[in-house]
Formats: C-alpha cells, structure tokens, sequence
C-alpha cells in the first residue's frame, strides 16, 4: 500500500491576509474528512505537511530568514520562524487527536537540514517508525538550519517533494486555497480559467501564467510549487491540486477521486 502525501497549504488553516490567526473551523473540518477517510480506508498510509500561512512566511519575511544568514540580527528572526510554526502546528495537531487521529509532530527543524535551501538530510527513520505503528506523521514548513547558509527556509512544498521521493509514493495532493492551477490568478483575474491536466509536456507554457502568491509567501506560491513536483512526475508520481477550502475535496481525494482540480502527470 502506497502512502499518501497530503499538504495542506497555510493559506487553508491560517487567515493569510490576516495577522497571525488560525482558521479553527477549517481545520476542524480537515480534521473530520482525514478521519472520514480512514473509516473508509483503515489500511490508507498518510503523511501530513502543512504550510505556513499568516504564521511563518511573515516572521520569515520580516528578518529575511529566506535570504540565509546574513547579519546576527537576523538569527533571532530564524528562531521565532520555528516558534509560530510549532504554534500553528500544535493547534493542526491538538485538533486531529481531539477527534482520535494518531498523528505525530515531527519538527522539520529538529530532523532535518539543509544545503542551500535544498534537503541534505532527514532523520526518516522516525517517520518510519510511527507509520509502522499506524500514526500518521506531521511536518510542516519551517525554518531549519542549513550547512551553506546558517539557516533558509524548508517550504512544506518542497518537504513533500523529498518525502514523496524516499517513501515511494504514488500520490501526493496539494489542499490549498484555489481550485487548482489556473491560466492566470484567480485570486486577482476572476476570468481566469482552470486547467484540468498539467503534463511535463505543457507545463513550461502554463508556467508563463503562474505567479506567487497575493500573501506574503517566503517559498514562492504556485509557481515555485509546480517546479518543484515537476520531477516527480517524471518519477510516475501522481500530483493533484484541489480546494482543500471547499467541503469535502480532501475527503474525496484521499479516497481516490482524481478530477477534483488540476492533476499533474506524465
Ligand atoms: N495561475 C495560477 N493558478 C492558481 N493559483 C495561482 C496562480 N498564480 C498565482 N496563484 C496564487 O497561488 C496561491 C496559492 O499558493 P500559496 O503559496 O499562497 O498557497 P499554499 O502553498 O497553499 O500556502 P502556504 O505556502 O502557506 O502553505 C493562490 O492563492 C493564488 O493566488
Ligand atoms: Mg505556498
């Protein structure tokens, strides 16, 4: 059985244009459709990243955490990234286990590193060890320690790319916060259209029309996140995005339907 790596973006559980908020009733209701998943699917094999939303890329802005170490007073800054970052996470997971949901933080900053700004190495042997116990591993976008740079930024999308890489997945779904890729921004052109398949074929021409992100984003929004699955595809993994807003589309991807927003594949 093949895992599933699911990424809710922060601009799903976090007000993103607000200050530093959560959104409860969103994650209460991610929380309910992962646990109806696995009453479906007993036997499903989850790995969970979340993004950061309002809570990290701020901080991370702000003291140019992004941008490596460059003056001391940046560290500071990079420390305070981890800190809202297990904040936000310890609301995601306080959550899952409050309706019964085995899952476990594992702080990407305390099991891995980086060498600039790409993973050099993970302790997976962690994350091994709580799926063969049934609980499903929780990781998220952090800020971590990076042998070139002092520190940089481990997006949660590009956490995801490297697990879904080692663990052998076939499928890996974004959740974020638009129906999924579009010719051009939705959130700033309401004619945009959405495009249904993305194949390495088409993608450098769709790219032309994908931006970042409207919100303050360290990590480079929906463009950066197509460059990084790209790879994947070539490896025969499956990559969906879909509207992890709307009610149910977690719920119905984790149980297998694959038309719910853009699917990149080979
Ligand atoms: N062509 C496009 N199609 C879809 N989204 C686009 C496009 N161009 C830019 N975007 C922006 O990308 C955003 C999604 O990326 P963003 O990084 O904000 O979300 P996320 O990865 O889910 O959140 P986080 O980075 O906090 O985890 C959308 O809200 C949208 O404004
Ligand atoms: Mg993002």
């Amino acid at each position: 059985m093949s895992v599933i790596i699911l990424k809710i973006g922060g601009s799903v559980i976090t007000k993103k244009e607000k200050g530093m908020q959560a959104d409860l009733k969103a994650i209460k209701r991610i929380a309910r459709e992962i646990k109806e998943a696995f009453e479906n699917d007993p036997t499903m094999k989850l790995v969970l990243v979340h993004g950061g939303g309002s809570f990290g890329h701020r901080i991370a802005d702000k003291y140019k955490v992004h941008m490596g170490l460059k003056s001391g007073k940046q560290t500071l800054g990079f420390t305070k990234t981890v800190q809202v970052m297990r904040k936000l996470n310890l609301i995601f997971v306080e959550e899952l286990q409050k309706i019964g949901l085995s899952t476990i933080p594992l702080q990407p900053s305390a099991i891995s590193i980086q060498k600039d700004i790409k993973i050099s190495e993970v302790f997976i042997k962690t994350l091994l060890l709580a799926m063969n116990l049934n609980c499903v591993p929780v990781l998220w976008g952090d800020a971590v320690f990076d042998e070139k740079q002092g520190y940089s930024i481990l997006s949660g999308d590009h956490i995801v790319t490297f697990l879904a890489q080692k663990l052998k997945s076939k499928r890996v779904i974004f959740g974020t916060n638009v129906d999924g890729v579009f010719d051009s921004d939705p959130n700033t052109n309401k004619n945009a259209k959405l495009i249904r398949l993305i194949t390495p074929d088409n993608v450098d021409k769709i790219l032309k029309h994908v931006s970042g992100s409207k919100t303050t984003d360290v990590t480079g929004g929906m463009h950066r996140k197509i460059l990084e699955v790209i790879p994947l595809v070539e490896k025969g993994i499956q990559i969906e995005i879909i509207n992890a807003k709307r009610q149910g589309y977690i719920l119905n991807s984790l149980l297998g339907n694959k038309e719910l927003g853009t699917l990149i594949s080979a």
